[in-house]
């Protein structure tokens, strides 16, 4: 299969150590890219490493909710080069549970991963990319948001409500940038067999499958594709775009 085009490129992978992390890595470094995974523990992190091939893979210790942390991997990774790609993919599901029984402590928690960690991943990157010169971009930022952020889901109310907050940053930080030369863009994937969905009950992972017309889950690699499209120059006027990766689930 050929591989998109990301030679000499250099990638920051959030959430790196996780299922989609390392499919998107994977996919990236066969494209040529250079990629830094960062997530929260150094043992994953080189296992993860291991799986990949350590040739053109470096990894970090990096809380993305931790706003001094991210401002200094984003600065070391800096120094070394480019940042021709961002891939904010860290997240956490949070608790199963309706929304009158879930806890505050831990909507807050889902909502400062997924929506305050990526912002702060996006706003260091974001404010290096500018200052690079465009080759012909200067940078791309792919958000993960999930199909549930489009649709809503019973049973994971801060978990929607912060992918589709997520949508609505893409869509700024689209606007944005549009005339620096930045792409950003957001995938809306269906569930996938990761860490994530063994969080869940048989029942319920029957009840997500029933949802997706064609069937079954997304594979890993389905929406690594398309996030290294996203991450090569091929992608230079979807800027703002929010790409359907659901099996048929999706209404819009
Ligand atoms: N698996 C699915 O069904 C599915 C569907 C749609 C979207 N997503 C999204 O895809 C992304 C990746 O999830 P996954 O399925 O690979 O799950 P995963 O649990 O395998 O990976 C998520 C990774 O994010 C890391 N992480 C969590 N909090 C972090 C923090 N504060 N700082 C840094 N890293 C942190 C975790 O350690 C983990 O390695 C998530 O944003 C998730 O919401 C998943």
């Amino acid at each position: 299969m050929n591989a998109y085009d990301l030679a000499g490129k250099r990638a920051i992978v959030t959430g790196g150590a996780g299922g989609f992390g390392v499919g998107v890595a994977r996919a990236l470094l066969a494209g040529g890219a250079v990629v830094e995974l960062w997530d929260l523990s150094q043992d994953r992190l080189e296992a993860a490493r291991a799986e990949l091939g350590p040739d053109r893979v470096s990894a970090r210790v990096v809380d993305i909710t931790a706003e001094e942390q991210v401002e200094a991997a984003v600065a070391a990774f800096a120094a070394a080069g480019r940042i021709d790609a961002l891939v904010n993919n860290a997240g956490v599901l949070g608790e199963v549970k309706p929304l009158w029984e879930t806890s505050p402590d831990d909507f807050r928690r889902v909502l400062e991963v997924n929506l305050v960690g990526s912002y702060l991943v996006a706003r260091a990157v974001v404010g290096r990319m500018l200052r690079q010169q465009p080759r012909p971009l200067r940078g791309h930022v792919v958000n993960m948001s999930s199909i549930q952020g489009k649709e809503g889901m019973p049973l994971a109310g801060a978990y929607a409500a912060s992918k589709a907050a997520l949508l609505a940053l893409t869509k700024t930080l689209a606007k944005e940038t549009a005339r620096e030369k930045i792409v950003v863009t957001a995938v809306t994937p269906a569930a996938a067999e990761t860490a994530m969905a063994k969080l869940i009950s048989s029942e319920r992972r029957a009840e997500i499958e029933a949802r997706i017309p064609a069937g079954r889950f997304v594979e890993v690699d389905e929406v690594a594709r398309l996030v290294a499209w996203l991450c090569s120059d091929d992608c230079s006027f979807s800027t703002g775009g929010v790409f359907d990766i659901s099996g048929g689930r999706a209404t819009y």
